[in-house]
């Protein structure tokens, strides 16, 4: 279970997020809806410790990741697999010596010819094919890209994937098939997700609840049908001006 606390956070005078409260729990995949701008990259950095609350609290299977040591901190990136706004592969590295980097042990002591039928395997699963492995990442399309992120985040076998904008600035075509390929991870792997998203459709899709993020505080958090159903002005006017236009969404 990932549970943000009170959890506030500012880089300048005004907050970007104002006691956020959220809680996923244990086999869902939880979908994060908010305008750009609003602070999802922010909330979900500090799952992992890559930003730090100056208030309130952040808890991965009870661990409070603010106050861990570097070991748990280690041991709970492992736990999570983490899909970057922008993918963020090394572009000197070949595929597989990016997978490698994710797939190795700890101490980074297994010959890397061992690493290469993992890799393969990884692949396979993001729906690419094994040749992949020897192009380097600006040999890739978005889409292919966006799936190699998926599958270095799926390398240590994660109980949790955090996925930030996994869809956005794809085709409709290549959208549905990351939003299918999140479905068929949550269900073969168990994994409980969250899916940043400004994609009202792919949020509909993938998410068994889905949450609105404004203002620096979670709106609302409910199965899709009662989001939809929401009379909160505020969750409608989203809800309602973002779809129809959700094809045109700008990528990030
Ligand atoms: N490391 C940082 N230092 C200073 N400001 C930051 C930092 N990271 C994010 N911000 C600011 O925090 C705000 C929220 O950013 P964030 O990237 O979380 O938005 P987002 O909801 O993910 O937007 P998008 O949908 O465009 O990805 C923005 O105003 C951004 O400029
Ligand atoms: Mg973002």
């Amino acid at each position: 279970m990932i549970e943000f606390r009170g959890v506030w956070k500012s880089f300048g005078a005004e907050p970007v997020l104002s006691g956020v409260d959220l809680t996923v729990r244990e086999g869902e995949t939880l979908a994060l809806l908010g305008p750009s701008g609003t602070g999802k990259s922010v909330l979900l950095k500090h799952a992992i410790r890559l930003l730090t609350p100056d208030r309130g609290d952040i808890l991965v299977d009870g661990v409070s990741i603010p106050s861990a040591t570097g070991g748990q901190i280690k041991a709970v990136r492992r736990r999570v697999g983490y899909v970057f706004q922008n993918a963020a592969l090394f572009d000197s590295l070949t595929v597989f010596g990016n997978l490698a980097l994710a797939l190795d042990d700890e101490d980074g002591h297994r010959p890397l010819s061992s690493l290469r039928p993992e890799a393969a395997e990884l692949l396979r699963r993001v729906n690419l094919d094994h040749a992949v492995l020897n192009l380097y990442p600006g040999e890739l399309s978005g889409g292919m890209r966006k799936r190699v992120g998926i599958a270095r985040a799926i390398a240590s076998r994660p109980r949790y994937v955090l996925y930030d904008e996994p869809t956005t600035g794809l085709d409709p075509v290549n959208a549905d098939i990351i939003d299918a390929l999140i479905v068929e991870l949550a269900r073969d792997l168990g994994v409980t997700s969250i899916v940043v998203t400004h994609d009202l459709e792919s949020a509909f899709q993938v998410g068994d609840r889905v949450a609105l993020l404004t203002e620096g505080t979670i709106r609302a958090c409910a199965a899709p049908e009662e989001i939809l159903a929401s009379e909160d002005p505020v969750v409608q006017r989203f809800m309602h001006r973002r779809f129809g236009t959700a094809e045109s969404t700008p990528p990030a």
